[in-house]
């Protein structure tokens, strides 16, 4: 056993009016997360605490964490592989239960006291602490994120979330993979206690501890649903529900859950058994494998921005106040950045402004927080903040000339290390750059529409681009909170790229008589979160015809999609495109009998096809780091299936299956090449 004096993850110390403290600061990480070593320690802090509690040594336990930000953001995502059969995680995991329950039937008041995230299998070792304490801080924010990567809850929080907060609240908090505000979670009877910062939090817990305090589970009558019929009714809501969102088939980790719930929540003791049971296989599955992956991507992606750089933005310049413009000065108040908006119109910066209002109320809880971040947007028609700017985006009309001016009026005007960046979509950096004075200094930084909703952004490496210039856009990109992803400057950059074919080639298909319902029903049973056709329709069929002149792949002799533009037929947005528009819905026609699955299965894979064989040119000329990087880029920038852990991944999964069992005709796909 685990000697608790020599803890690596852990300080343990008893004071002198007999209070354990379990101070939980993970060695050499940022952020605290349970990893093996962790938890090996965690246990040889019970046994030392149920030593003391029996020897009259310690009074009290109380679990903190060492780390100025963050409790623990849940287990060690990067120790999952590691299981590799069933048997494996459910030995693992039944080890950790076991502590947990030692924990929860310590004879001594156990309180846990939070700052910051407390999330999985760190909110399940709160649940099992008798007493629950967090600071009211923005930042605080307890959940479960597990069915993201493909599981749920494995340390017995199924059962314990439900016994404190009932499981009309903390059913769909698991389903959703929600975060929740320390007031919200106190409110649904997660957390007990909430202090104003982190500075009152020790005290709280010493004070709870002398108290005895002991948390209720939530009322019986308040929790009725778990007794049948309700329970079974309830289920049935929830099965509903969660299929709007996600597809069994691709998603399996929810429905489990619900399983979980209607089979035996009505006792949660066997609850805890039954969720190692239906755990354990989840964890071993290509879903959860793939997500897992995805997770690992999505650091990559954060990661291309140095630690070390001694750059901080925290004032933004952005030149254009049109559909891109504006969201992207209204993104970067809501990260907490002071923007100024210019544009050649005063009216159209006034309208920039004025949409960012939803934004703000969406992001910002009270109307003090709203209102200072509408002072923090501040309409620049004169460009008389351009010199005080950290970064300075150019979001105007795409046209070389435009752009090429613009910048040689700029170039004096920027302070010294200030980053110099155009939003621009399909023009070189290098060539914008070619009449400067400093050309290493531009970049690209490429965001997509709709900002707000679009996780990654494009930082593109102009031929001449400065490294240094690179590695601060990169900083600014993880600063707003987006995941950057270096490109190198080439027609389409990665993810227009890939779109083009795709969506040309399913639009070719409706032009050839083929229904456009079914192509996009095909593409959502492959897993894309939208179909080709209302994907075009959605982004603007003027800028899918531009896309495709880029990429110069637009067919010769105009084709129905150059024949809709001329036409003022743009999609969504003109309300008439391939599909018509009501209400920001596209009206699909329903098919007069119902496609075949596998036919749909197959329909899916040969759509797909054109999008996946372009990622592989990308990753053969070295548009990005690493193949890797194809994966990340092409599903934060398109929304590319997550399940089937990026586009090469998948090629490369199905290319072994086909290897190993060459009779699965599904997978055979025609030469696109
Ligand atoms: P937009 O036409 O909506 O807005 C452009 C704005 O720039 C207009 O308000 C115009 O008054 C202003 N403007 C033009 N010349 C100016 C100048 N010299 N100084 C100050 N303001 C000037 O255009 P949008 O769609 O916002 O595109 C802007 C840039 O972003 C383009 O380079 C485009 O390729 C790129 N982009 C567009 C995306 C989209 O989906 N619309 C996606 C990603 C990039």
């Amino acid at each position: 056993m685990v000697d608790v004096n020599a803890l690596r993850d852990w300080r343990f110390s008893v004071d002198r009016q007999g209070i354990a403290w379990a101070v939980f600061d993970r060695e050499g990480e940022s952020q605290n997360s349970l990893g093996r070593r962790a938890l090996e320690e965690l246990g040889a802090i019970v046994e030392r605490v149920e030593q003391g509690a029996r020897d009259k040594s310690i009074r009290g336990l109380v679990f903190i964490s060492g780390k100025e930000k963050g409790f623990i953001v849940g287990a060690d995502v990067r120790e999952f592989e590691q299981l590799k059969s069933e048997r494996e995680v459910a030995d693992s995991v039944t080890l950790v239960n076991a502590y947990l329950d030692r924990i929860e039937r310590m004879p001594v008041p156990v309180v846990c006291a939070i700052h910051g995230f407390c999330l999985g299998g760190g909110l399940e070792l709160a649940l099992a602490c008798h007493w629950r304490i967090a600071t009211r801080d923005e930042g605080t924010r307890v959940g479960f994120p597990e069915v993201r990567l493909g599981i749920f809850p494995g340390f017995n929080g199924t059962a314990r979330s439900i016994r404190q907060a009932g499981a009309l609240a903390a059913m769909p908090m698991m389903l959703a993979g929600s975060m929740i505000r320390a007031t919200a979670a106190r409110g649904m009877g997660l957390i007990d206690e909430l202090v104003p910062s982190r500075a009152k939090l020790a005290w709280a817990a010493r004070a709870a501890v002398e108290r005895k305090r002991k948390s209720k589970p939530t009322a019986f009558w308040k929790d009725l649903v778990r007794q049948w019929p309700a329970r079974g009714l309830f289920a049935n809501k929830l099965r509903t529900e969660t299929a709007k969102k996600a597809r069994e088939e691709h998603y399996p980790a929810p429905f489990r859950l619900i399983d979980l719930f209607e089979t035996h929540a009505a006792n949660l003791d066997g609850m805890k058994l039954a969720e190692t049971r239906a755990f354990a296989p989840l964890m071993v599955s290509e879903t959860s494998r793939n997500l897992r992956r995805v997770f690992k991507l999505m650091e990559m992606l954060k990661a291309q921005a140095p630690k070390d750089l001694p750059f901080k933005p925290l004032r933004v310049h952005v030149i254009g106040a049109g559909v891109m413009g504006a969201d992207i000065a209204g993104w970067c108040v809501a990260s907490g950045m002071e923007v100024s908006l210019q544009d050649l119109n005063a009216e159209q910066i006034a309208k920039g402004i004025a949409a960012q209002k939803k934004l703000f109320a969406r992001k910002f809880k009270t109307k003090p927080l709203r209102d200072a971040a509408l002072a923090r947007l501040i309409a620049d028609q004169a460009g008389a903040n351009i010199h005080r700017a950290d970064v300075v985006i150019e979001a105007i009309v795409e046209r070389l000339e435009v752009k090429q001016s613009l910048f040689k009026s700029l170039e004096g005007k920027l302070k010294p290390g200030a980053v110099m960046a155009t939003n621009t979509s399909s023009i070189m950096i290098e060539d914008i750059a070619e009449p400067l004075a400093d050309p290493g200094r531009l970049v690209g930084i490429h965001f997509f529409n709709p900002v707000a909703q679009m996780p990654l952004v494009e930082v593109i490496r102009g031929a001449g681009s400065r490294e240094e210039e690179v590695q601060k856009a990169c900083t600014f990109v993880t600063a707003i909170d987006k995941f950057p992803l270096i490109v190198k400057s080439s027609p389409g950059f990665v993810v227009n790229r890939v779109l083009g074919p795709y969506m040309l080639a399913a639009l070719q298909r409706v032009e050839r008589g083929e229904s456009k319902e079914k192509i996009d029903e095909a593409a959502r049973t492959f897993g894309m979160p939208m179909g080709p056709v209302e994907l075009a329709d959605t982004v603007g069929l003027d800028v899918c015809a531009s896309v495709a002149n880029v990429l110069k792949i637009a067919p010769p002799g105009g084709s129905k999609l150059d024949q809709m533009v001329a036409a003022g037929k743009l999609g969504k947005k003109s309300g008439e495109g391939f599909y018509t528009w009501k209400d920001g819905k596209p009206q699909k026609a329903k098919p007069e009998t119902p496609w075949d699955k596998a036919e749909l299965e197959r329909l899916g894979r040969e759509l797909v096809d054109p999008l996946i064989r372009e990622c592989e040119r990308v990753r053969d000329e070295r548009i990005v780091g690493s193949a890797d990087l194809v994966d990340a880029g092409v599903i934060f920038g398109t929304g590319f299936a997550p399940f089937r852990g990026g586009p090469l991944h998948f090629l490369a999964n199905e290319r072994r299956q086909l290897e190993s069992n060459p009779n699965v005709e599904v997978l055979r796909r025609p030469a696109a090449e």
